[in-house]
Parts: structure tokens; sequence; C-alpha cells
């Protein structure tokens, strides 16, 4: 293509989508708008406009998204804090199609997944029918997976992905301890770790959730002391938090891994940590957070997840009109996995 027809494209192109952003503008869409601490029941859907693309931003047309435990915090308490926006989209990530690419270089219509980067908490995240969000937090995806599928994937996936292999470093033969397995990011990290094939030992601290479990090779009820009682793990992967990580670096042998990754346990800090003392001569302590998603990763995990045919771990699937239902599942924590809401 000669230079004059790429910029008589792509002022075709522009124009094309600023009539769209026009016809846009007063268009409104379903979101959820939370300004307050707010139980589940009271979650509802408003009208809002759609929002307008700018540069560096793109306006993607929300397919579907998935629920997060974080998001539950924000919902029920962190939204007070004065690092939130407010009033908030809640959501951090989801999967769909790019209605206006803005001057990302992404096309119309192209499938793509988002998510993190203070998404739903310094602007406006998921919960909504269409989403602005910043183009470097915007992913392309080729997937087969069903939109409600594929919605299961960006931020779980992504987080139990550099938990496993960046943070521990996980490889064929490891023993795996998964601590507070029964949540998405567990039942993900016990998906991805048997294809890898690693043994993998996975807790859950109410007994009747046991047979949850039954993907790994061996489900513990986890007393809250379980140091000193395996024998033979190499890596750790800690979702219950500071509360209990102190007695995970106990659970691995010498040259182990503990990667830090989840706070279940409701516990946000360590207080008095002694590092000579609470991390065992030879034993490794890290920490995974999942704001620095990258293109090839999030691809890397769907081609992954094709190659092993691995079907995303869905726990429950809501329409968007529903989802004072789905905040209401992920507070009874009856879900028993992802929560998958499509737009
Ligand atoms: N570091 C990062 O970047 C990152 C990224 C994503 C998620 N996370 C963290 O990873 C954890 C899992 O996230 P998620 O979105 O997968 O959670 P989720 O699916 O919403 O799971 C919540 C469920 O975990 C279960 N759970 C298991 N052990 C628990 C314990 N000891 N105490 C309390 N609840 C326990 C609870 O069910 P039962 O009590 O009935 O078993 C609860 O219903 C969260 O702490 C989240 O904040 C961290």
């Amino acid at each position: 293509m000669n230079a004059e027809m790429s910029v008589e494209m792509s002022t075709e192109m522009n124009a094309e989508v600023s009539t769209k952003m026009n016809a846009k503008i007063n268009s409104k869409m379903k979101a959820v708008l939370l300004d307050r601490p707010t139980p589940a029941e009271d979650v509802v859907l408003s009208e809002v406009p759609v929002p307008e693309s700018r540069p560096g931003w793109v306006l993607v047309k929300v397919r579907a998204f998935g629920m997060n435990h974080s998001e539950q915090i924000l919902r029920l308490g962190e939204i007070r804090a004065d690092y939130i926006q407010k009033p908030v989209i809640p959501g951090i990530e989801c999967v769909g199609e790019i209605a206006d690419p803005s001057d990302s270089g992404f096309s119309v219509g192209q499938k793509v997944a988002a998510l993190m980067g203070g998404m739903g908490r310094s602007f406006h995240g998921s919960y909504a029918q269409y989403a602005l969000l910043p183009a470097r937090h915007v992913f392309a995806v080729e997937s087969a997976l069903s939109w409600t599928d594929m919605a299961a994937v960006p931020e779980t996936y992504f987080t139990a992905w550099g938990s496993l292999f960046e943070c521990l470093r996980l490889k064929a033969g490891d023993t795996l301890l998964i601590r507070g397995g029964t949540c998405a990011l567990g039942y993900a990290a016990i998906q991805i770790a048997k294809a890898a094939g690693c043994k993998v030992i996975a807790t859950t601290h109410r007994e009747a959730r046991l047979p949850l479990l039954a993907a790994a090779d061996e489900a513990v009820l986890d007393t809250g002391r379980l140091a000193g009682t395996f024998r033979g793990v190499t890596k750790a992967l800690e979702l219950v938090g500071p509360k209990t990580v102190k007695d995970t670096l106990g659970c691995v042998e010498k040259g182990g891994i503990v990667c830090n990754t989840g706070i279940l346990g409701g516990v946000y800090a360590l207080n008095g940590f002694d590092p000579i003392k609470d991390i065992p001569n030879g034993v490794y302590l890290t920490g995974f957070y999942s704001n620095n998603p990258e293109e090839k990763t999030i691809q890397e995990i769907f081609t992954f997840l094709d190659r092993h045919h691995l079907k995303p771990a869905v726990g429950a699937k809501y329409d968007f009109e529903h989802i004072k239902d789905a905040c209401a599942a992920q507070d009874s924590g009856g879900a028993n996995g992802k929560i998958v809401v499509y737009v």
C-alpha cells in the first residue's frame, strides 16, 4: 500500500470512527455504579452515557466479565478509601470486542481481553455494557472459547500463571501445595499445575469442601497449622495470605519456594514478621501482583488451555440483568469457582 492510499484509508477510518463516536455521545448504557459500601441486595443497574474514546484509550464492548474477590472487597468496604474514584463502575477484567479503537491500532470488532492497571478503582471498570480502557491494558486474544469461558481466564489465569511460573518457577515433577484451594484462583492453579506435570496438594478450611478439590492429588483440611505435616513439598502457593504464610513457610522442604498471592484470610499485612527466624534457612519467599499483564503472557495462557484441551474453571454464570444475584453468590461463597457474567 502506498503512503497516499494509507493516509486516505486512515482518514476514512477516522471519519468512520468519529461518526461512530458522535453517534454514541447521546447513547446510554447500563452499568453498576458504586459510591459507598453496597451489600449485594442493593446492587442495581443504572443508565449512564457510553464513554467517549480518547487518545491512548479504547472503547470495549463488554461481552462478559469474571468476578473477583478484590471486587467484593471494594464493594463491601474499600470503596470508602480516598484512592478510589467515586462513583466508580467496578470490575477489574473483561473480554469483548473493540467498539472504538481510537489511536491504538486495534480494529473495530477485534476480540480482546482487558485487566487491571487501576480498572474498576482509579477509572471505570467492566460491570457495564461498554468500558473505556487504557490501550496498554487491552490485549488481542485468539481463542475458540465461548465468551463466558473466555471471561473466566484473564485475571484468574494470569495470576495463577505468574504465581506458578514466574514466581514459583514451577516445573514438571514439583510437588505443589495450594493453601486456600477452594477459590477461582485455586481451581485454576490446580488445573495448570496438573497439566504441567506436577503433584498437587490443595487445602480448604471447610471439611465439606474437600470434594471440590478432587482435581488435586490430595485434598487436605486446613486447621491453621500445617507446618511439618508434609514431606517433599517443593513449591507452595499461599492464597490464604499473611494469616497463614509463616506456617506455610514451614511446609516446604529446603530449597522450596513460597509465593504469597492471596489474602483470603482477611489479614492483609504481616506485623512483627521476623525474616531471620520466620523464613527457614534455604527457603524462599516471593509474592505475585497481577497489575502489569502483558499480551504475550495472556495469549500464551489461551494457547496452553487450547493445547491441553482445558476448559476454564467456571463456577457459575449470570446474565448482566441479574448482577445482584451474581454479587449475592459471591457474598455467600456458594459459586464454587469463578463467577462469570455475560453482558
Ligand atoms: N496477587 C494478586 O495480584 C491477586 C490476583 C487475583 C486474586 N488475588 C487474591 O487471590 C485470592 C483468591 O481470589 P479469587 O478471586 O479467586 O477468589 P474467589 O473465587 O472470590 O474465592 C473466594 C472464596 O475463597 C474461599 N476460601 C478459601 N479459603 C479461604 C480462607 N482460608 N478464608 C476465607 N475464604 C477462603 C471462600 O470460600 P470458602 O470459605 O467457603 O471455602 C470464598 O468463597 C483472593 O485473596 C484475591 O484477593 C490476588
